[in-house]
């Protein structure tokens, strides 16, 4: 019998690896796959039968008879209609949890190199303009149109170009470029082929974090198997060493030429001067993993779906507090709270939800009333905050708030660079002013004495609004005067948790009230 065991290192650290090991011992072909993307239901085993792949899930080493005799009570049946996956539309994720990722043949049988065989036939401007009809945007965060940032690389002349991933994935919460390199290495590969024949580079580069040892060996493994195909495009991956800023664009260049993770200035663009001085087209994973299924399929596939000038699909990552997580790929437009509750199924604790942070770290916080929202980029920007890299993370009732702002402000002073002022002291003053807010709270009467943060009698003398006037001044001016997005987007969740949650900050309508 031959059954299908994913070999993600999520499904492993819920134990994959055990549950492949007792269906071999009992005489079973396991082929390992990706991950389908459903955490509650890994380790999930899928057997194949004259009917097709039934799922079961999640199952432990004991459960390999009643798996093969089909009597264990987690019987799913196919997992294309379990209620997770029924919705989703899965341009990008198309392969993941269905193949063995380092199978070429695989690859092949399901689609593969469709794309890239479409692009090789093209003139280089004609595939530029395929991904700008596509409408995608770059799925990183910012959105800026993949299109234009190659049509200005290609029109860029040099001797040399290059296209480089960012893989470097440092949101909490995130875990969709670790998933698709993991599950679907040739899917990356093929678009960056793609790219290199699109702006006339010849080499690339994948930065990944250290933190995703299953991805570097993945990505290595496949680039050596495919090099014959992508050929004379030649790729390699590099190996970042954890600093969250290596994930903005121009410290990662820094950090492949060998030097310390550090912004440069904009101008010049990447698309300009770039790696080496070079023009670079620099994606993230996800956006240079939808050009395959753009070019095989053509764009207007790709940009009927979506929302507004959101087009296409985003693989959502449900995080957190939250029953089910995982990766949930679908059209823009669906709404927050069909993510949290619909999809989400709610909190795991059971508890109230009470706030949910999009888009990482820096993403702002949002309490149920919002959950209108549609996923769309200027929806949320409207809405002062934004998609990001399409992380969400689910709070209970029990979350405090002023702690998550003060968090921010704490994971920004350690992870700047300290290359401008506002981002590396302001994120240490944020730290001590929040500290103050809360201690100067009506509620915490009595607490300002002993708190040792308050040495000069002038930072005693204000009052608690005037803190909270302070930290607004402080966020406005990090958020305007930041180098780059990690000190500039630090005030989204502190603002965004003062605004919904004052109470949390010791404020109660008065300062909602001051907010509006
Ligand atoms: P940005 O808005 O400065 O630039 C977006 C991209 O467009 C860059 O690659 C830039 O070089 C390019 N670009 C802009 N104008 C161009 C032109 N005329 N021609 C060609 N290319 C052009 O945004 P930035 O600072 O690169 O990214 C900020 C985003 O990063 C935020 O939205 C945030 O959500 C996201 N982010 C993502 C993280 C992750 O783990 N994926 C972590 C932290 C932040
Ligand atoms: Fe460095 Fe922070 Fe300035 Fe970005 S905002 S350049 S991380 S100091």
């Amino acid at each position: 019998t031959r059954v299908f065991i994913s070999k993600d290192m999520a499904s492993v650290a819920l134990g994959a690896d055990a549950v492949a090991q007792a269906f071999a011992k009992a005489g079973c072909e396991v082929v390992r796959t990706g991950s389908h993307g459903l955490f509650a239901i890994e380790p999930l085993v899928e057997v194949e039968t004259s009917e097709g792949r039934v799922a079961y899930g999640p199952v432990g080493p004991d459960d390999v008879a009643a798996v093969l005799d089909g009597s264990h009570g987690t019987r799913i049946g196919a997992i294309a209609d379990h209620p997770f996956f029924v919705r989703q539309q899965r341009f990008t994720f198309a392969r993941c949890g269905v193949t063995d990722p380092l199978s070429l043949s695989d690859y092949g049988v399901h689609g593969g190199w469709k794309g890239l065989e479409a692009a090789t036939a093209l003139s280089a401007q004609d595939v530029v303009d395929a991904v700008k009809a596509s409408g995608l945007r770059g799925r990183g965060g910012a959105g800026f149109p993949t299109g234009i940032k190659w049509q200005t690389v290609l029109d860029t002349p040099a001797d040399e170009k290059f296209i480089v991933c960012n893989a470097d994935e440092g949101d909490s919460g995130t875990f969709a470029d670790r998933m698709l390199m993991e599950g679907d290495p040739y899917c990356l590969i093929e678009g960056m082929a793609i790219a290199g024949h699109a702006v006339g580079a010849g080499r690339g580069y994948i930065y990944i974090r250290s933190e995703y040892p299953f991805a570097i060996e993945a990505m290595r493994e496949a680039i050596a198997r495919s090099a014959s195909r992508i050929a004379p495009f030649t790729l390699e991956v590099r190996v970042g060493a954890g600093a969250y800023v290596c994930g903005e664009e121009t410290a990662l260049l820094d950090s492949i030429e060998g030097k310390r993770g550090q912004v440069r200035a904009k101008p010049p663009l990447p698309a300009i001067e770039g790696l080496w001085g070079k023009p670079t087209v620099i994606n993230n994973v996800l956006s240079l993993a939808a050009v395959p299924f753009i070019l095989a399929e053509g764009a207007q596939s790709y940009a009927d779906v979506g929302f507004g000038r959101s087009r296409g699909t985003m693989p959502i990552q449900i995080a957190g507090n939250v029953r089910n997580g995982g990766l949930y790929e679908v059209g823009f437009g669906v709404t927050l709270g069909e993510l949290v509750n619909g999809i989400g199924g709610g909190t795991a604790s059971g508890r109230p939800v009470r706030a949910v942070q999009v888009g990482g770290p820096l993403g702002a916080y949002f309490p149920p009333s919002m959950f209108h929202l549609p996923f769309d980029y200027e929806a949320f920007a409207q809405a002062g905050g934004l998609i990001g890299h399409a992380g969400i993370t689910v709070f209970d009732d029990s979350v405090d708030m002023a702690h998550m702002a003060r968090f921010a402000m704490e994971f920004c002073a350690v992870e700047s660079c300290g290359k401008c002022t506002p981002c590396r002291i302001g994120s240490t003053r944020g730290v001590e002013l929040i500290d103050r807010i809360v201690a100067k709270a009506p509620r915490a009467a009595g607490a300002l004495e002993t708190m040792p943060q308050i040495r000069n009698a002038s930072r005693a003398a204000r009052t608690h609004d005037e803190e909270v006037e302070l930290l607004r001044d402080l966020c406005d001016t990090m958020k305007h005067g930041s180098l780059c997005a990690l000190g500039g987007f630090t005030p989204y969740p502190v603002l965004s948790a003062l605004d919904h949650f004052p109470e949390d900050f010791g404020g109660g309508d008065a300062l909602r009230e001051a907010a509006e």
